[in-house]
């Protein structure tokens, strides 16, 4: 395995980035790190262009809200891709693609402390590299919800990938820390994210770059 660091993996986007806005979609299963790994490649990106030119656009501003979740019967089973709002996630990529540098667009975030989307997340301008990050950037279209008009909006996909025991670990971590007891977290990552994350490694191979983190270290697979 080859250890890349930050310089390296900003210096492949860099490669490969044009002029007009370029997006870089970073996908893989629930706790493999990819809302560390965007900022940290933002980080990166801003660093070596010496201006904050990068941004991170998360997926997770797409979930839909709980109340709308707990009317179709399906909040026990958040994460998974029908509790997300996927047509308002591609409309909000094509505006991103489609507006012009310096114009805004606003984009949500997701605020674990409430467990909700937040409309008042980051907004794009002048950010001509956008870090776009979450579970299903990769998927087919499935019950009525176009996942795959995401990657064609996408410039490049990676793909973050960690083992089975590590995301237990960290996804137990989470839920706890979310307020669930240790033993519904265990079947919240038993029966909701495991069965996500199968879903999510069967489309691993459509990643123009897989990578591994381990201890805050990322290797090319
Ligand atoms: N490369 C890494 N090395 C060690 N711990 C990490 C690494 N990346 C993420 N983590 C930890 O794993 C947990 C899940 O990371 P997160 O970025 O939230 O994952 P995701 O967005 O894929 O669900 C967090 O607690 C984070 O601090
Ligand atoms: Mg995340």
């Amino acid at each position: 395995m080859t250890a890349m660091s930050w310089g390296h993996l900003a210096e492949r986007v860099l490669a490969d980035a044009g002029p007009a806005r370029y997006l870089l979609g970073v996908a893989g299963p629930p706790g493999a790190g990819k809302s560390t790994f965007a900022t940290g490649l933002r980080d990166a990106l801003n660093l070596r262009l010496g201006q904050p030119m990068a941004e991170v656009a998360p997926m997770d501003g797409f979930h839909l809200r709980n109340a709308e979740l707990r009317a179709a019967g399906t909040l026990a089973r958040k994460g998974e891709p029908d509790t997300f709002d996927a047509a308002g996630f591609v409309e909000n990529l094509r505006r991103l693609r489609d507006t012009p540098l310096g114009a805004p667009v606003p984009w949500p975030s997701f605020d674990r402390a409430i467990d909700e989307p937040s409309p008042g997340g980051v907004v794009f301008a002048d950010h001509r590299i956008v870090v776009v990050e979450g579970n299903y950037l990769l998927f087919e279209d499935e019950d009525g919800q176009e996942w795959s008009a995401v990657r064609k909006l996408l410039d490049a996909c990676w793909y973050l990938d960690a083992d089975r025991r590590l995301l237990e670990k960290r996804l137990l971590r989470r839920h706890v820390r979310g307020g669930r007891t240790v033993g519904a977290a265990r079947v919240k990552v038993h029966e909701s994210d495991f069965r996500n994350a199968d879903r999510i490694a069967a489309t691993r191979d459509r990643a123009d770059l897989v990578l591994r983190g381990h201890q805050g270290r990322y290797y090319l697979n």
